[in-house]
């Protein structure tokens, strides 16, 4: 009932008395009294002036199951790391796509054991849980679908340019907006269950000395707030999808779309790694490896084994 005092306090957008609003919900003014209550203990900022009623102050951006459409979520004020806490409820068996998202988390975990920073309640991070019937090897393509799903909703919902390095970081302007993590639960042959971890600077207004010339987010580069819940809802669907498509078809169905969105087709690459591999990044395959031209041959790089410098790169 809470939600449904909300939504109205949204679209009226000016002071509505307990008792107008407990008429349109047919319930009492003390209902409303102590709905109002939980959604201030929620977050949300709603000023109450006697004889004029409630009114919901500004459209803070506070994310939890309403606020989203997709309907298999948890919302979290705090954990460890999204990714530990969709690892814990897959071995308990949680729902094939269930999303956990959280304001903050204590140990966020980045690619090649670095951590990840939180930025309480402003960026967004989100792990799906899956168990697809693939193999071990099959699971770096899930990473790259996640990127494409990512660069298409921040591109959809903003204007920017957001394009993804290769294998999955999403850059705007040179600078990294958000990573993926993909963790899996394996046997030699199959898969128990992967978790895809998302990490999106979203309302951070700044980085620290060392991140900001790495780093950005879409407040800097839009210099607007968005509400997380927006980027959630098409993130997880446009995934949810390309998923599907993925299941039906294999990755060859989705090179396409990965490959418009890659910034390294064309440049310059070398891979970090011991056995260093430089030439022209020619896009992926329909195994999502990316095809590396050297002067005596096409060499293909699966993700996951390697790190890739892009020549004039200022973030690795
Ligand atoms: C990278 O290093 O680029 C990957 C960063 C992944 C960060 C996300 S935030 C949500 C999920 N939980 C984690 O602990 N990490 C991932």
């Amino acid at each position: 009932m809470r939600y449904d005092v909300l939504n109205i306090l949204r679209v009226k957008n000016d002071y509505i008395s307990g008792e107008e609003l407990g008429n349109m919900l047919g319930v009492s003014r003390a209902a409303i009294w102590k709905a109002v209550t939980k959604l201030k203990n929620e977050g949300y900022n709603i000023s109450s002036v006697s004889k004029r009623g409630y009114r919901l102050i500004d459209n803070k951006d506070v994310l939890n199951e309403n606020e989203v459409r997709i309907g298999n979520i948890v919302c979290l004020k705090e954990v460890d790391s999204t990714n530990e806490e969709g690892k814990r409820r897959a071995e308990k068996g949680c729902a094939d796509g269930l999303v956990i998202v959280s304001d903050y988390q204590s140990t966020g975990k980045g690619r090649l054991g670095k951590s990840w920073s939180s930025d309480k309640a402003k960026d967004l991070y989100m792990s799906i849980v899956l168990y697809p019937d693939i193999s071990p090897m099959e699971a770096p393509r899930l990473t790259l679908i996640a990127g494409i799903a990512v660069s298409e909703a921040v591109n959809g919902i903003t204007g920017l340019d957001a394009g993804i390095k290769w294998p999955n970081d999403v850059v705007v302007n040179g600078k990294k907006l958000c990573g993926i993590l993909t963790e899996m639960s394996a046997e030699i042959e199959r898969i128990k269950y992967v978790v895809i971890g998302i990490g999106v600077n979203i309302n951070r207004e700044g980085f620290n000395a060392e991140l900001s010339d790495k780093a950005t987010s879409v407040c800097i580069e839009t210099g607007k707030k968005y509400r997380r819940a927006l980027f959630i809802d098409e993130i997880v669907s446009r995934f949810m999808k390309y998923y599907g498509i993925y299941r039906e078809r294999g990755f060859a169905a989705l090179k396409d779309d990965y490959n418009r969105l890659c910034l390294n087709k064309g440049k310059i690459v070398r891979t970090i790694g011991n056995n260093v591999i430089k030439g022209r990044a020619l896009g992926v395959n329909d195994k999502g490896e990316l095809l590396i031209e050297t002067d005596t041959s096409i060499v293909p790089v699966l993700s996951g084994e390697v790190s890739l410098r892009l020549e004039g790169d200022r973030y690795i």
